[in-house]
């Protein structure tokens, strides 16, 4: 028998209605988003962030807070720790729970317009394998100018500025009234090399270790599971295929619902 005006949609509606009756509703549909968009790996540049790091395809509740990473340029990974900016120089180790951040400021240019302390937050960051370096700005000048000298230029007018080389300036002593002095924070290796200016710069783009603590524990123990770490509400979640769970996958259900909503009543 045919129909000339049969409605075409209304046919196919029921033809899917009768498929999802006969084979179910396919399982995709019934997977919680927050465990697939925590399970993104962002790229930037060729460093990839996971759990705790969040920015770009990976949501604010996919990492912990103060792990936030934007990519700048499409390529350079920043972070601000504290109020203060560093560029990440590798991917996060996830195992050793480290990541090697450098100073943004001082990354191009030894010679900053207002240069400041290495700040961190204490909180979340233990610094592992540093060592303090001490830069003297605008100081007055030593003849012979050290090894330990590196010049500034500002509008024409150049500064003496000095760092110190762990205690072991070859014997002379860094001239009082500097203008400035700061402490950054760098890698015991690397300030081993440091011998000249030139050798400071390496040092300074070479960054420093920090370890990082993020409910790390707990976020081992949900990816055992075959969970996605995240963090909402204040406190940790673990994501998991089905829901959110407070620890790990098929433990306690976390307070919050799940991200398909309306879906859920229908998985089986
Ligand atoms: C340090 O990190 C903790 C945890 O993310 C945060 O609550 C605190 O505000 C941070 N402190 C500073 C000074 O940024
Ligand atoms: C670096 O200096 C800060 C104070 O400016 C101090 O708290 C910290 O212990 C020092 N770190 C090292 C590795 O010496
Ligand atoms: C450069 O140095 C001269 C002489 O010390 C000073 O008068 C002038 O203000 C300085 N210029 C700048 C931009 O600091
Ligand atoms: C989850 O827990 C239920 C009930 O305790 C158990 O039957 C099921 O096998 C568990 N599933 C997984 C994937 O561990």
């Amino acid at each position: 028998m045919k129909h000339p005006h049969d409605p075409f949609p209304i046919r196919s509606f029921f033809l899917i209605i009768t498929i999802f009756t006969l084979f179910g509703i396919p399982k995709c549909l019934c997977q919680d988003g927050r465990y697939v968009s925590c399970g993104n790996v962002y790229q930037c540049g060729n460093i990839q962030f996971r759990y705790p790091f969040w920015g770009g395809n990976r949501p604010e509740n996919c990492g912990y807070p103060g792990f936030e990473v934007n990519c700048v340029s499409s390529s350079v990974p920043r972070i601000t720790i504290s109020s203060q900016q560093y560029l990440v120089v590798n991917s996060p180790d996830i195992t050793a729970n480290t990541v090697t951040v450098a100073r943004e400021d001082l990354f191009n240019n030894i010679c900053p317009q207002d240069p400041k302390d290495t700040a961190i937050n204490f909180t979340i960051f233990n610094p592992s394998n540093t060592q303090n370096l001490t830069l003297y700005y605008g100081c007055p000048t030593i003849t012979p100018p050290p090894l330990f000298e590196f010049p500034c230029t500002t509008n024409g007018n150049t500064t003496a500025n000095y760092f110190n080389m762990l205690g072991s300036n070859q014997g002379i002593t860094i001239p009082s009234g500097c203008d400035r002095i700061i402490t950054v924070l760098v890698d015991q290796d690397a300030v081993r090399n440091l011998g000249s200016s030139a050798g400071l710069n390496g040092v300074l783009r070479a960054g420093f270790t920090l370890k990082y603590e993020a409910e790390n524990a707990n976020c081992l123990r949900c990816l055992q599971s075959r969970g996605q770490c995240g963090y909402d509400s204040g406190s940790f979640v673990c994501y998991c295929a089905d829901r959110a769970y407070t620890r790990e996958c098929n433990g306690t259900a976390a307070g919050t619902p799940s991200g398909n909503g309306m879906y859920d009543f229908m998985c089986y």
